[in-house]
């Protein structure tokens, strides 16, 4: 019998008789003695048909799977659950730390000597990083790839950047339900993720420069053959790593692997989202996620990547390009690129080999940036004393600088009852205050940060208001909106004092967000203020009692990582 590999050793009580029992089970499955003293490779398949982006996921894990096989390894498939935005109830953000333990837990409990994990709906990249960090096994991490961009009656279409576009456009009066259906249909033209620098093109991103994947691997099409032969490489890879052991996330994730993270999340202008995920995976790791520090390379790092919401193009243009490596090399000064990735290759190796060709248009020279302006800023002020995000690259400059008195609503339900209300009290200058949708409030943090603009204002042709709450917001909506404000309201925080008629005073360019009400009446309304109640039971009831806040990454405070 040989031994020494990962998979051969069973904590499963008797070790000789638990893998002679293993291997029985397993030739009773049809697998022969020869296959199954190679090393094994597991592949983690998020295809599900609740799962439409996911869609090639099947397919993408036979091409893993061949990989492994041409390298002299046993690929074995597993599932975990699989979360799409749109198919997640009540948000796919509270699901995301279930999926992280489900990844975790089955990395430790199954057999295998390497792992690779197919991810790419937003949450999925995080959650799988999430758990491999805190597994601690060697794991690739391969997206599913973007979708390719849409064509609509002489229009390039982009998901959800111009979901939410029409969908705005509808509220307003401007098209009607038989343009919007046309439309409809080329919204999402292929299988694959929102192809637009939203969520899940910034996590895939984010998962290469952080070393998780094969140089060129998250911007691949989902539907493009390099992703199938892609899929192939990273299964011959995972091989190589399976003998070796190695490398573990602990061997090459470091602290400026993450501040590299950051760095690119800023030149990309990416998802809001990012930065709960990058400060969640950091904890993981042991890792003090740094929001001062990211604020700082927003400053410093210009927005480079011309893709939609702040720039114009699509995820396939920015893999014809030169893809991610070719960033990397365009924004050098800002990257350590001595940091290693799962090849054993740094970051700087893979740029010096990487193809000098690219697409000044789609990835911008240093002095010619997307936006003129940072892209991400962090604020703090009395109203968000542990933090809060605004995405500047993706809001109106003329209102990145504005005081205004508050509408509250305080729920997420409140404000669907609402916000259409013709006698809502509401002027363009208004602030419009979202309480309870944080990690605690809503449950889950939800998407709801973007607030609609109130019909009677949207059909005047207001397109533009400062919204502020403790949600999150998709990667793919734009406007001035103020995010992630730490504590949340149901956490106690001072979002959740703000009352109608309150100044607010939004001063992005000093990195402030105040509340302009005295300290006593605060003191006064905290005092009244009581908390939600404890779900009774279930799932809902461990997030309830073991989130963290959002400036901590929404993880639950008993799966951080110890401090290093
Ligand atoms: Fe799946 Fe956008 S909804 S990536
Ligand atoms: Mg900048």
């Amino acid at each position: 019998m040989k031994r020494g590999l990962r998979s051969r050793l069973s904590k499963y009580g008797d070790e000789e008789f638990a893998f002679f029992l293993r291997r029985g089970f397993l030739k009773g499955a049809g697998y022969t003695d020869a296959a199954l003293d190679k090393p094994i490779v597991g592949i983690l398949s998020t295809a599900s048909d609740f799962n439409p982006c996911h869609a090639t996921a099947g397919q993408l894990a036979d091409r893993i799977a061949a990989g492994v096989r041409e390298a002299g390894g046993l690929p074995f498939v597993f599932p975990t659950i699989s979360i799409h935005e749109s198919f997640s109830y009540p948000n796919s953000m509270l699901l995301r730390n279930l999926m992280s333990m489900d990844t975790e837990e089955m990395l430790k409990a199954l057999p295998l000597d390497a792992a690779v994990l197919i991810g790419g709906c937003d949450k999925t990249i995080p959650a799988e990083i999430m758990g491999a960090i805190s597994a601690d096994m060697p794991t690739m991490i391969i997206p599913v790839g973007p979708m390719l961009a849409g064509h609509h009656e002489g229009r390039v279409l982009g998901a959800c950047t111009d979901c939410r576009r029409l969908w705005g456009s509808f509220r307003a009066g401007e098209i009607d339900q038989v343009e919007l259906d046309r439309a409809h249909d080329h919204l999402m033209p292929t299988a694959g993720t929102c192809m637009v620098m939203g969520t899940a093109s910034t996590m895939a991103a984010i998962a290469e420069t952080l070393g998780f994947s094969l140089p060129g691997t998250s911007t691949a099409p989902a539907v493009s053959s390099e992703r199938m032969r892609l899929a192939h490489a990273t299964g011959m890879h995972a091989v190589t790593m399976a003998k070796d052991g190695s490398p573990r996330p602990s061997e090459f994730l470091t602290p400026a692997s993450f501040r590299n993270a950051s760095a690119v999340l800023q030149a990309t202008s990416g998802s809001t989202n990012g930065v709960v995920h990058l400060a969640a995976m950091a904890g993981r790791a042991g890792i003090r996620y740094d929001l001062d520090e990211l604020d700082q390379l927003g400053r410093d790092v210009p927005v480079l990547i011309n893709l939609k919401p702040a720039g114009q193009h699509f995820a396939e243009h920015f893999h014809a390009a030169g893809s991610v490596p070719a960033l990397w090399r365009r924004m050098r000064d800002y990257l350590d690129l001595s940091q290693k990735t799962v090849t054993g290759e740094t970051l700087g190796e893979i740029v010096d080999r990487w193809p000098a060709w690219t697409d000044d248009e789609i990835i911008r020279p240093l002095d010619r940036p997307v936006v003129e302006g940072d892209a991400i800023a962090v604020l703090r002020g009395s109203l968000a004393p542990d933090g809060a995000v605004i995405k500047l690259s993706a809001a109106t400059p003329k209102l990145c600088q504005h005081e205004g008195t508050a509408v509250v609503f305080s729920s997420v339900a409140d404000l669907e009852k609402r916000i259409d209300d013709p006698n809502l009290d509401v002027t363009p200058d208004s602030v419009l205050v979202l309480q309870n949708a944080g990690p605690i409030g809503a449950p889950g943090m939800p998407e709801s940060g973007a607030l609609p603009i109130p019909k009677k204002l949207a059909t005047k042709g207001v397109k533009d208001m400062v919204r502020i709450s403790d949600a999150r917001m998709s990667g793919t909506a734009f406007g001035t909106v103020v995010l992630h404000v730490a504590p949340e309201a149901a956490a106690g925080g001072p979002l959740g004092l703000v009352r109608d008629g309150d100044r607010i005073r939004l001063d992005s360019a000093g990195r402030k967000l105040d509340l302009l009400v005295e300290p006593a009446e605060l003191a006064r309304r905290k005092a009244e203020w009581k908390p939600l109640a404890q779900p009774k039971r279930g799932y809902g009831r461990l997030y309830h009692d073991h989130v963290m806040q959002s400036n901590e990454g929404a993880d639950f405070d008993f799966l951080r990582g110890e401090e290093a």
